[in-house]
């Protein structure tokens, strides 16, 4: 499968069949992320891996996962993060997103389902995970089998903007 195949195969699961993914294949995602590319290889990146009832049970107190049977909580330390001299800008949360999509299209090419979350409390999170404040919460990435029908690869026709209507030549 091409890329942009595999890309356009790729949709928000929010209903999961009750199995687990299989430790391969988890590997394989993780593994997927390690290589990502950070800004001046910083690699700030720091992932919790939830897979244990207790684990998703404390999850479940700060967002809607929809039954998924493994969920990352993508992390990155502010003190390792590549900072821009010009106005401070750090890469924190780029780059925790460029391991968070690189994670997302292995699942895909492993037939798995995910949906990228972004919608939690950042609070409870950090109470229920002992996650220190150094440590920006950026993304939940939740990982199974999807259940029910497939989106259609084709669906990008309605469903996202012309290429005129966000790439512009030369000038906006
Ligand atoms: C940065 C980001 C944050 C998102 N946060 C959530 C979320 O909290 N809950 C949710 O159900 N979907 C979330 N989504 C999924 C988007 O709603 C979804 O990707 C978008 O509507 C396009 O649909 P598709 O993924 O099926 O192509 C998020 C996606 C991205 C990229």
């Amino acid at each position: 499968m091409g890329f942009l195949e595999l890309a356009k195969k790729r949709y928000s699961v929010r209903k999961y069949k009750d199995i687990p993914v299989e430790p391969e294949k988890l590997e394989q995602i993780l593994e997927a992320g390690r290589v990502a590319p950070t800004g001046a290889n910083k690699q700030p990146q720091r992932l919790i891996v939830v897979q244990s009832r207790e684990g998703l049970e404390k999850l479940g107190k700060a967002a809607r996962f929809y039954g998924a049977p493994c969920v990352v909580i993508v992390c990155s330390d502010t003190a390792e993060t590549w900072e821009r001299p010009y106005d401070g800008k750090k890469l924190t949360d780029i780059d925790a997103s460029i391991v968070t999509d690189h994670m997302m299209l292995q699942a895909t090419e492993l037939g798995l389902g995910t949906l990228w979350i972004c919608w939690f409390d950042p609070k409870v999170l950090r109470a229920e995970f002992d996650i220190p404040d150094q440590l920006e919460i950026v993304n939940l990435l939740a990982i199974g089998y999807a259940d029910g029908e497939p989106q259609s690869p084709d669906r990008h026709e309605k469903m996202r903007k012309p290429l005129g209507g966000t790439v512009f030549r030369e000038t906006l």
